[in-house]
């Protein structure tokens, strides 16, 4: 009790009559956390802790939201009442994120010369790869309690090509890939199964063993790490990684590539706000763009009331965001999102 009052008054949130304590909690436990348990009284509690903090961010958003200071809301989401370790095992763990920013720092762009010369001039002022695919995208997926974004956004990557382009709707193997790419670069940590990897070292590593993913259907996802185990064949159509390419992207660039290739691989910094967010335009003033720890897909583009935005997809189920789709603000460079960008081209 005296917690809360505290973390209100901290937050210089006008504080309710006490008998409404807590009533936030008690309703998200009879709705959105229903199906969630606890080990026991003091675990409940540290949850309900939790929650108290994410029902603090989503007050302040919603009085800055109605004074028009920011363009997008949160929400008490599945995501409330995950403590920070939580909340810390969906993202690159503290290792991942450096090893990531060494690889980053010795990469150079892969973007052939003459792709300057392909330019559009004429940049469309809002896109969306969903209205323009042969085939619908697949449905959206939750990675769970397993730092694998970077499988996820990068099998998504390829399922984008084969909806766009080859009319087909499948979703790719998350696992094949946490269970294959384990450690391909010893020297650089990357990748780690569920502890964080790069989007870059998954093209890298199927391009250069030539190896084609497998369907989920045929090689399930369970979030868990099985070191070693990437099996030498597996049955069913599988897809490979024809070329890839990564840029640090000037977002007008970012704009370009999306255009002309598809969806992009984009890294984020996921902070506890991002986790809650809901709808509308996301902008973080205090972010540190050199600390990625999320991996996330752009897929369009567009502009809201004067605010431009870009489109992305993420895989932490349909209830983050709009049924797992978010706009974030473009034009500022958001949390480090157009500094490493990458996407595949996929055979099969
Ligand atoms: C995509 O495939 C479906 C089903 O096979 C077919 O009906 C549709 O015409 C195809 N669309 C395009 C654009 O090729
Ligand atoms: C990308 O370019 C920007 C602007 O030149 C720079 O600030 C940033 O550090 C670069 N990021 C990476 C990952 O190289």
């Amino acid at each position: 009790m005296f917690s809360i009052w505290f973390l209100l008054l901290v937050a210089g949130i006008s504080c309710q009559d006490p008998s409404t304590d807590r009533a936030e909690w008690k309703e998200w436990r009879a709705t959105v956390g229903k199906d969630r348990s606890y080990q026991n009284a003091n675990d409940e509690e540290e949850h309900a802790l939790a929650f108290e903090k994410s029902l603090i961010l989503v007050k302040e958003n919603k009085l800055a939201f109605e004074k028009g200071e920011v363009h997008y809301t949160l929400a008490l989401n599945e995501f409330a009442d995950r403590t920070d370790a939580e909340l810390a095992v969906l993202r690159m763990d503290a290792e991942s994120v450096k090893a990531r920013k060494e690889y980053i720092s010795n990469l150079k762009d892969s973007v052939d010369d003459d792709d300057s010369t392909v330019k559009d001039n004429k940049l469309r002022s809002s896109f969306d790869w969903r209205q323009y695919s042969k085939a619908k995208f697949p449905e959206i997926e939750d990675q769970g309690s397993c730092g694998s974004c970077y499988s996820f956004s990068s099998m998504f990557a390829m399922e984008a090509q084969l909806a766009i382009f080859n009319n087909i709707t499948t979703s790719l193997s998350k696992q094949y890939v946490l269970d294959c790419t384990w450690y391909v670069d010893p020297k650089t940590l990357l990748n780690r199964g569920c502890s964080g990897g790069l989007d870059i070292v998954t093209y890298e590593w199927l391009h250069a063993n030539g190896k084609g993913v497998p369907e989920t259907s045929v090689y399930e996802y369970t979030g868990e790490n099985r070191v070693r185990s990437c099996p030498a064949t597996t049955s069913g159509p599988t897809y490979k990684v024809k070329s890839f390419r990564h840029a640090n992207n000037s977002e007008t660039l970012l704009q370009e590539n999306l255009l002309r290739w598809g969806p992009i691989t984009c890294g984020i910094h996921a902070s506890k706000k991002f986790q809650l967010y809901y709808d509308g335009i996301y902008h973080e003033d205090n972010c540190d763009s050199a600390d990625i720890d999320h991996s996330v897909v752009a897929i369009g583009y567009g502009s809201e009331n004067g605010v431009d935005f870009w489109i992305l997809r993420n895989s932490w189920g349909t209830n983050w965001g709009q049924g797992g789709y978010g706009k974030l603000m473009r034009g500022t460079n958001e949390c480090g999102f157009p500094d490493t960008t990458a996407w595949p081209q996929v055979t099969f």
